[in-house]
């Protein structure tokens, strides 16, 4: 039920399809994908042609996080370069339940995106839609910044909210996560943890991932 999603933003891009496959051989579970655009987040980073050269080289699901303003347009790019999930943030669309609406229509799993400052009111009239609830634990825009310990509560309110909700709803966290943390998040409620310095900055993959899950294990 627990599942690691190392975020290739801390990859080396210049071997991405390779790092795709040691990282899926070493025990993650998903791909976590980066979108940036230089305009909602301060950085720019890959898009949907990347996505379609990497769906050949794993079978692991890729988990599209769209830091895009605007959401829509490039939402079924997406879904046909192979993206299993598509999440964004509610700041960045001018109509959240519509775009939920079109990634489902595109065939994807959908996730709705809350940055550290972000109220969970959100969540209020579109949770029974949501495939995905994600935390941000950093603010977006850079791989390898601190976790926000404020987060710690906030995923213990959404685990509540999903919970209340009875619907199979991942609740994913983003920012700063690795191993001597993983398990507080676990505990907190998280069952999706990206990590992308943690686990790209290793020298071991494998050996880095094992101990996160360690972790998470020994948090039950
Ligand atoms: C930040 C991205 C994260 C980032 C996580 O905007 O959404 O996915 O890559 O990187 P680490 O694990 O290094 O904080
Ligand atoms: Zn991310």
């Amino acid at each position: 039920m627990y599942r690691i999603a190392p975020s290739i933003l801390s990859a080396d891009f210049a071997r991405l399809g390779d790092e795709v496959k040691s990282v899926v051989a070493a025990g993650a579970d998903v791909i976590h994908f980066d979108v940036m655009d230089n305009h909602y987040v301060p950085n720019l980073t890959i898009g949907p042609q990347v996505c379609a050269a990497l769906r050949p080289h794993t079978t692991a699901p890729i988990d599209v996080h769209l830091m895009v303003k605007p959401v829509d347009r490039i939402v079924p790019d997406f879904a046909k370069a192979g993206a299993t999930s598509i999440s964004f943030h509610p700041e960045a669309s001018e109509h959240i339940d519509r775009t939920i609406q079109l990634i489902h229509a595109s065939g994807c799993k959908a996730g709705l995106v809350f940055n550290p400052a972000t109220p969970l009111d959100y969540l209020d009239f579109v949770l029974d839609k949501l495939d995905i609830v994600l935390i941000m634990s950093v603010n977006p825009g850079f791989g390898g910044q601190s976790f926000i310990p404020m987060a710690l509560e906030k995923i213990r309110r959404v685990r509540e909210r999903i919970d209340r909700s009875g619907r199979d709803i991942r609740l994913e966290v983003d920012g700063g996560v690795k191993a001597d943390n993983i398990g507080a998040i676990a505990a907190a409620g998280a069952d999706t943890f990206v990590a992308g310095s943690a686990i790209f900055g290793a020298k071991d993959y494998a050996a880095e991932i094992a101990a996160m899950r360690a972790a998470v294990a020994a948090s039950r």
